[in-house]
């Protein structure tokens, strides 16, 4: 048995233990290789496969995508809805083919390749059961890799920018932390919708953000954007709250600031006039968000990099990655080729 220990603040006490047998399985069910959290552990075991219920469909999932809310959840911190069970398969994000469909399933078909969001976790599996309205047509323009990348970070920037800010033609969006997963959809979703974009990251990053679309990028190493920055009309923040603060400052009267980390005290964005909100779970139906993504793709407007690949034996390596907070685009996890 391989067991990986964790140093960093939230992990440290996750430890990952490979490859153990799936002793407590009912000998006729069909079974599966999942990532699974229990007791400070992640094993990689062989558990039951999920069953499509109503309105739901089974699919054998290719890449799961990996997103901070894995770990965070995992290290007792959940900022997704997911079920606290005691064990749980993490991954809200992943892309793969349907293999089964639930009762009074319309629009798919088994063998379709889709793109999911599983808002209760378990992509980091073999199959997970999700319904329909958390799915949509994987485009050819994408990759399984690829697609496994747009949901999580799409719909958080889509809420954010559209949704609460109702982002225009002609606005300035400043998104801060603009190379990251959701800093990459949220500088492609202002730039489809005719905004001017200023992001900040580090100097490497630089030409990845202009190949997004965006105009203007602060190297955040060494220029601070609240001293060239005005009248801004949409903020929107995945750095931490110290960036809320400063993006605070830049905001027109009257504007938006959105963010994924932490918000401003509610009575300095009241004295600047300035409407301050986190991601909400309110808006536009998931699987329109999921398919206008896909429709952009396929049109080559929208693109996701797939920064690093990782095996599902490498969860905790996959986990230090994304702590380290310098994730271009997405990672992923390789279920099946
Ligand atoms: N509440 C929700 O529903 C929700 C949904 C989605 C995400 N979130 C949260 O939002 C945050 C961002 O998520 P994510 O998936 O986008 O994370 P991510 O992909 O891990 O972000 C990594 C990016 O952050 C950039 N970065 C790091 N420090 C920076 C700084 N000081 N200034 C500017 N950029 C900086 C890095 O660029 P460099 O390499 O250039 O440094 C890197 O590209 C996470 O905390 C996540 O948990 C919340």
């Amino acid at each position: 048995m391989i067991i990986y220990a964790m140093r960093s603040y939230p992990l440290a006490v996750l430890v990952l233990l490979a490859a153990s047998a799936g002793a407590r399985v009912a000998a006729d069910k069909a079974t599966m290789r999942a990532a699974l959290v229990s007791a400070a552990t992640i094993r990689v075991r062989e558990v039951a496969q999920p069953v499509a219920g109503p309105g739901q469909v089974l699919v054998r999932i290719r890449y799961a995508g990996v997103n901070p809310a894995d770990w965070k959840s995992a290290g007792g911190k959940p900022e997704e809805p997911m079920a606290r069970a005691p064990e749980a398969i993490p991954g809200v994000d992943g892309s793969g083919v349907i293999a089964a469909l639930g009762r009074g399933v319309v629009g798919y078909k088994i063998g379709d390749p889709v793109i999911v969001w599983s808002p209760t976790g378990g992509t980091y599996a073999q199959y997970v059961a999700v319904a329909t309205d958390s799915i949509a047509h994987k485009p050819d323009s994408l990759s399984f890799a690829e697609a496994a990348g747009v949901a999580h970070a799409g719909l958080a920037a889509w809420n954010m920018l559209i949704d609460q800010a109702g982002v225009r033609a002609g606005q300035s969006v400043l998104v801060l932390g603009g190379a990251g997963g959701v800093g990459s959809a949220a500088v492609q979703i202002a730039k489809l919708k005719g905004a001017r974009v200023i992001a900040t990251a580090s100097a490497r990053n630089a030409d990845y953000l202009k190949s997004l679309g965006a105009d203007t990028v602060f190297d955040y190493t060494t220029q601070h954007f609240e001293d060239q920055l005005r009248n801004i009309d949409i903020a929107i923040n995945t750095v931490d709250v110290d960036d809320a603060y400063r993006a605070l400052a830049v905001v027109r009267r009257g504007g938006y600031l959105l963010s994924s980390v932490g918000l401003p005290a509610a009575g300095q964005c009241a004295a600047r006039v300035v409407t301050c909100a986190d991601r909400s779970r309110n808006g536009t139906p998931v699987h329109l968000v999921l398919q206008q993504i896909a429709d952009w793709s396929q049109a080559g407007r929208f693109k996701v990099n797939v920064d690093r690949s990782f095996a599902l034996s490498e969860v905790l390596q996959a986990w230090q990655y994304s702590q380290a907070g310098h994730t271009r685009g997405k990672s992923v996890i390789r279920i099946d080729d």
